[in-house]
């Protein structure tokens, strides 16, 4: 038992929690991502066969690709919202995203030359398998355009659902052992923005300098996660102590591609700190969260510079009209402008909208992590839940 206590304390590095290691492995994980799945030799070349990413899909995957549908659960769905972002407007593709749970049960009227994602940390999820089994057979014995072509995004190459599809990213996570997902889906969405480039690139809806930009920004990325982490944990830790003993709901706002920021960052808080929270569009708070609001009902709005701050700082605003303590996640650039709206600020480096998820989500999760272990619970095992939920 002794033994066996020490091994643990040898894992864990001197963190607390898994789950807070997983965290600071983070900046790590993206940095091996990137050298992974980027071609350093390509040098914005409109050349088909040198793309910037090197993903080495088989060509049947991509060929006449008319629609995407991506299928997973829990924090999973979260990236995949990011990814139909991402396939959408840098690569023009129409993009589902679907609860496996529910497509298993009511599968989608089948479309043509359609790629089916299933995005898991686990690859053993069972409803992911029974949705990617469903696509599997029921397009079988189509004619060829119709026949399913299936990808995994996961990291786990040896798991189910790894040899249950024709190919996959490995997202290069490796295990992770804290039951809410954290260095998992950071790099779940970075294997979107690697798909979505290499789309983007083939099918030539983006300008290269386009591409060499945001290609330029996700290199920024692990030092900024690191610059995060430094600046922010100590503030959020002090900030955790006061929502520890009354606070019983928490709202998350968010919108555009952060939209799915706020979903991950109320899942984060519920998960292991056993606080309600939900995770909103910002502008559909005024559709029924904003009648919850009052001086006990934090509300945390993620607020990054782009094409929707304005908006969003307008609705947080109207929160704050109701007495709602605000939280805002923002980048360093706006802190100043920010502190005026916000009761508490968040900051990350300054960053492209299109790449600012990977960099919001860390405070998210350092906040409920602090909120959860100053609270004393288990973090890494919270109740009712499990790493892998292979039961229906
Ligand atoms: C469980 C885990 C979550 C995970 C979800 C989907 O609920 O606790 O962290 O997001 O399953 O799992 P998957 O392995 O398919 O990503």
């Amino acid at each position: 038992r002794t033994l066996d206590w020490n091994l643990v304390q040898v894992e864990k590095q001197g963190f607390r929690h898994y789950m807070l290691k997983e965290i600071y492995e983070q900046p790590g994980v993206v940095r091996t991502a990137l050298e992974a799945y980027f071609n350093p030799n390509w040098h914005a070349q409109d050349n088909p066969d040198f793309s910037p990413v090197t993903l080495s899909l088989s060509p049947r995957l991509y060929e006449d690709l008319e629609h995407i549908q991506i299928l997973a659960c829990g924090t999973s769905w979260h990236a995949s919202l990011i990814g139909k972002y991402l396939l959408e407007q840098l690569a023009g593709i129409p993009t589902t995203v679907d609860y496996a749970s529910e497509f298993r049960y009511a599968p989608k009227p089948i479309i043509g030359n359609t790629l089916t994602i299933g995005v898991t940390q686990s690859g053993e999820t069972a409803d992911t398998i029974a949705a990617l089994e469903t696509e599997k057979e029921r397009r079988a014995n189509l004619e060829p355009k119709l026949q399913a072509r299936l990808l995994g995004i996961t990291n786990r190459p040896e798991s189910t659902i790894a040899q249950l599809v024709d190919q996959i990213i490995n997202t290069q996570a490796g295990i992770e052992i804290g039951v809410a997902a954290t260095k998992t889906f950071v790099a779940q969405v970075m294997s979107f923005y690697f798909l979505a480039l290499d789309l983007a690139f083939r099918r030539k809806t983006l300008p290269l300098e386009q591409i060499e930009q945001i290609i330029t920004g996700l290199h920024q990325i692990p030092t900024q996660i690191e610059k995060t982490l430094e600046s922010q944990a100590n503030y959020i830790e002090e900030l955790a102590h006061e929502f520890t003993k009354e606070t019983e709901d928490f709202i998350f706002i968010g919108r555009g591609i952060n939209f799915p920021i706020a979903l991950e960052g109320a899942l984060k808080l519920k998960e292991i700190s056993y606080i309600h929270a939900e995770g909103y569009p910002a502008g559909e708070m005024k559709h029924g969260p904003i009648a919850l609001l009052d001086t006990k009902v934090p509300v945390v709005a993620i607020a990054m510079p782009g094409s929707v701050y304005d908006k969003v700082l307008s609705n947080a605003q109207e929160a704050k009209a109701r007495d709602a303590r605000l939280i805002g996640v923002t980048s360093a650039m706006n802190a100043q402008e920010a502190a005026a709206t916000f009761d508490d600020v968040l900051t990350v480096p300054e960053v492209e909208e299109l790449i600012s998820p990977i960099l919001a989500v860390v405070p998210l999760q350092l906040l409920a992590y602090h909120i959860a272990a100053i609270k004393g619970l288990d973090v890494d095992q919270p109740r009712n839940l499990a790493k892998s939920v292979t039961v229906e």
